[in-house]
């Protein structure tokens, strides 16, 4: 509930929020979210004690530094994840490393694997494929590893970097990964599992928009994960990125969307291998 001192959200001033969100971060809130953004946006205006969501609207367009436009962007932005979520991803990442069998022109013989988790959330993501690769690198000494993990929201990325989980949260993550891959912690009081210092020293966490017109990367990655983030950005908005993303894969590496997604609708360059995995063509 909004205090008294607080104008309720006017059709006009979702409109302006709405362009604002869309345009800054390519998250597409159709009109029926008015109520999404009232309540989430609510909480922000009450603790700035902003008067009306306009007053709101106006200070985060006035604030040159963009932190309060980050605060928005992280109040309206869905952060749903889960480790090991949508499994067969994990499988399939590990299969084409341990054999390269369902792939012959991607075998390990390269001496560098990247990874990149676009929109990676709490951490969920890029520490589930950070097992994962470990795991199934371990016979390949001579084979180097390193992960970008990414999102716009740096909320997010302040618990990703933590790699703080609580103990009911593992359920998802296999036996032996747990074991190998998480100490016990304490944390605010909760039992709480931390993820070895092993695994985070492969992984960077950065603030990255992928609105952004230039990605900054100078070398391809093997592997892309953008999984349920273009669910939110409309046909173009995911055209113009899958088209980035084929541009930073390596040749024969892999886009793989989430369950729900798909590129059928978009025009693209790349292969089709099966439901939300695509690949480069080439030879790796
Ligand atoms: C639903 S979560 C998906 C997390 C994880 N990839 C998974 O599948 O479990 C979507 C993430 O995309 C991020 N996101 C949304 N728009 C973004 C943008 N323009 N640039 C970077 N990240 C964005 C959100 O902050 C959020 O953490």
């Amino acid at each position: 509930m909004l205090t008294e001192t607080v104008r309720d959200l006017t059709r006009e001033e979702y409109e302006l929020f709405r362009e604002m969100i869309y345009a800054k971060s390519g998250i597409n809130l159709g009109q029926e979210k008015m109520q999404l953004v009232r309540a989430r946006l609510g909480k922000r205006l009450r603790s700035g004690e902003f008067r009306s969501y306009r007053a709101y609207y106006e200070f985060v367009q006035n604030d040159s530094t963009g932190r309060e436009l980050c605060h928005l962007i992280d109040a309206i932005s869905t952060n749903t994840t889960h480790l090991f979520r949508e499994v067969q991803h994990f499988e399939f990442l590990a299969d084409v490393l341990k054999r390269g069998t369902s792939d012959r022109r991607w075998h390990p013989t390269r001496s560098e694997v990247t990874i990149w988790s676009a929109g990676c959330s709490s951490g969920e993501e890029p520490h589930s494929l950070a097992m994962t690769v470990h795991d199934a690198l371990q016979p390949h000494p001579g084979i180097s590893w390193r992960m970008l993990a990414t999102d716009i929201s740096t909320r997010m990325l302040d618990r990703a970097r933590q790699g703080i989980y609580e103990l009911h949260r593992l359920g998802t993550v296999p036996e032996r990964f747990q074991r190998r891959y998480f100490r016990r912690v304490q944390h605010n009081r909760a039992a709480c599992a931390q993820v070895t210092p092993e695994l985070q020293r492969h992984i960077t966490f950065a603030r990255f928009n992928l609105m952004e017109s230039r990605f900054p990367f100078t070398r391809g990655f093997d592997f892309i994960f953008c999984r349920n983030v273009m669910i939110y950005f409309d046909r173009q908005t995911q055209e113009a990125l899958v088209h980035k993303f084929a541009e930073h894969l390596r040749p024969a590496g892999y886009l793989l969307i989430g369950h729900s997604e798909s590129l059928n609708a978009i025009e693209h360059s790349l292969t089709y291998v099966r439901p939300t995995i695509y690949q480069r063509p080439g030879n790796g």
